[in-house]
């Protein structure tokens, strides 16, 4: 690790950080791993200045293992029912990722609540994406709830993590006019789609030192996000 990232992790989340050497990124899944793998094209394509250096899921059935297996990159399987409590399982799963030593984990359909020790831990340095325009529709079914609500407009939601389910601040959101007579499905797969082109953008941004969390909120460039970035699709 390059000096400026060791005192990043040093000195903890929202210090200034010059970013000389490229950013460790760990991704954490529970399934398909799309997401995942466009963080996986994209670096490899270098359009994105970042090493993933682990992945590791909580469900051994994920299909994202194989993706991450198949990019040559270490994986780790933590099955959260072998773990007493939702803290048990987190820390031994902060042994697995400190041993990796990143300096951005990357929720990316990681379907487990995290605990607030896990989120003080690697506090300033987790990011999620969330398939909602934030704040409204955290939580699961966010497709057809907003079908259902007869919304216009739907998206995705790039955010740092706090201990407040799908609660931190905004970074970024990908956003569409939702279509007349549209089906749950496809409405997720556009999304999706919108999420792949976010989410590389969003970490992007932390890599390079741009993006950081201080006092609760997201800056950019040294000024306070008072809301998220939008991208239109
Ligand atoms: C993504 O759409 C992501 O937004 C969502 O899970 C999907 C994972 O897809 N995350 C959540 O719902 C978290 N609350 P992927 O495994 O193909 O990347």
């Amino acid at each position: 690790m390059l000096a400026a990232r060791a005192d990043r992790g040093r000195r903890g989340a929202g210090a200034i950080s010059l970013n000389s050497g490229r950013c460790r990124a760990a991704i954490l899944i529970s399934g398909s791993g799309s997401n995942l793998q466009a963080f996986i094209d994209q670096v490899a394509r270098h359009e994105l200045a970042l090493d993933i250096v682990q992945v590791v899921s909580n469900r051994d059935d994920a299909f994202g293992l194989k993706r991450a297996a198949n990019a040559g990159i270490a994986t780790r399987c933590l099955p959260h029912a072998q773990f007493a409590d939702r803290e048990s399982f987190d820390r031994a799963m902060a042994r697995a990722l400190d041993d990796a030593k990143p300096d951005l984990l990357m929720l990316a359909g990681f379907m487990r609540v995290l605990s607030p020790w896990f989120v003080a831990h690697f506090e300033g340095r987790i990011l999620n994406i969330h398939p909602a325009l934030l704040p409204a529709y955290p939580g699961l079914n966010t497709h057809q709830r907003v079908l259902d609500a007869g919304e216009r407009w739907h998206g995705s939601t790039v955010h740092f993590v706090t201990a407040q389910l799908d609660g931190g601040p905004g970074i970024l959101q990908g956003r569409l006019a939702v279509r007349p007579g549209e089906s749950a499905v496809v409405l997720a797969q556009r999304v999706q789609a919108i999420e792949h082109r976010i989410y590389p953008e969003a970490a992007a941004l932390f890599a390079s030192g741009r993006l950081e969390y201080r006092d609760g909120m997201a800056w950019l460039d040294g000024e306070r996000l008072q809301q998220p970035l939008v991208r239109d699709f």
